[in-house]
């Protein structure tokens, strides 16, 4: 418990300097005899990354190495940090990359330091468009996406919408395929219900983060003034939270909003404020999973030569106001909820 707090302190006060944390028993000496793995991250800020990071850490204790976490918000700081990395004798690190095409590039110069690579998140294409061959842990995006459009459909229901002046708004950022690949199932269930087609509008958001969801959600609202209740779904928690905010923003109120988002962080701590708001429920997805097992992975893959599997995709639980607490405890989540 003392532990979790203090690796949750350190990872705060990365975010506030913007530089690199390492693990407490760090020693920063090239030839200690402690194993050093990396866990960069795109957004360090993101309550999902902060996640991640934490059960890495749990890895790390777990299994006596040290974790080296670095916010890399963009190609620069991603060479930079392997660099670092290199420099302090790190045998891999584990990446959420802030550009998927950044692969090629992460690969060769990790490989100059003879660095193993595991990537998680967001999965690494090639210069001929195609995903490149690196283990990768990502969602099962389109099932997930799925479940989205369920529960917005089956909640528009309960509420007895008269469908005429409902509309559907889709917060995208097609660049990156498993974002794509959630709205896209979000879109074919809410169709597959008979949703109609004409009534989904998309708005295409430059940063996957509150404020792009909130200008790109602001666009639509200006181009479309005879909807008047809305159906909200995104790439995450922070797509829909941008989007309601944009809403009540224009004076949308709760119970004419129906956001459903996909995290474990975010969606959480808008849980927690007593009011009751337009994002409704949330996908919850596995931190542990992408924090703690590619870790595991990485690190039996680094000491043992066992080869970690290529791809592999987790699953979520829709969650509400109603059970999001259960859920959380269930899933080992509940220092998230403090
Ligand atoms: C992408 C998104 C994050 C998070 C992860 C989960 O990286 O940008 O917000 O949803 O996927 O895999």
């Amino acid at each position: 418990m003392v532990v979790a707090l203090l690796s949750l302190s350190a990872t705060i006060s990365v975010f506030a300097s913007g530089q690199q944390a390492s693990g407490q028993q760090a020693s920063g000496d090239k030839n200690s005899k402690r194993i050093k793995l990396g866990f960069l991250v795109k957004m360090p800020e993101e309550p999902w990354f902060q996640e991640e990071w934490r059960f890495a850490q749990q890895a790390a204790d777990k299994y006596g190495f040290d974790l080296i976490k670095i916010g890399t918000p963009d190609g620069d700081k991603v060479l930079a940090a392997i660099d670092n990395l290199g420099a302090q004798g790190a045998k891999g690190f584990v990446i959420c990359t802030p550009d998927v095409r950044l692969g090629p590039a992460i690969i060769s110069r990790a490989e100059q330091y003879k660095m193993k690579v595991f990537s998680v998140d967001d999965q690494f294409v090639g210069p001929d468009g195609k995903f490149m061959s690196v283990p990768y842990m990502g969602l099962s995006a389109k099932k997930i996406g799925n479940m989205v459009g369920s529960g917005l459909y089956d909640e528009m229901k309960n509420r007895n919408w008269d469908l005429s002046n409902v509309g559907a708004m889709a917060v995208t950022f097609d660049e990156l395929n498993t974002v794509k690949e959630r709205t896209d199932g979000a879109t074919e269930a809410l169709l597959k219900a008979g949703f109609p087609e004409s009534k989904i509008f998309r708005a295409p958001e430059k940063t996957t983060d509150v404020p792009g969801s909130f200008a790109a959600a602001d666009v639509l609202l200006t181009q479309h003034p005879e909807i008047k209740k809305w159906l909200v779904f995104s790439v995450n928690d922070e797509g829909v939270l941008g989007a309601v905010r944009a809403l009540e923003n224009r004076g949308f109120k709760a119970p004419d909003i129906i956001g459903i988002g996909i995290g474990a962080g975010s969606g959480a701590i808008e849980f927690k404020k007593p009011e009751v708001t337009g994002f409704f429920a949330f996908v919850c997805i596995s931190p542990y999973r992408h924090g703690f097992e590619t870790t595991e992975l990485l690190y039996k893959w680094v000491t043992e030569g066992v080869q970690p599997p290529m791809d592999i995709r987790t699953d979520g639980i829709l969650v509400t106001r109603a059970n999001y607490i259960e859920v959380f405890k269930k899933l080992g989540l509940e220092d998230s909820l403090k």
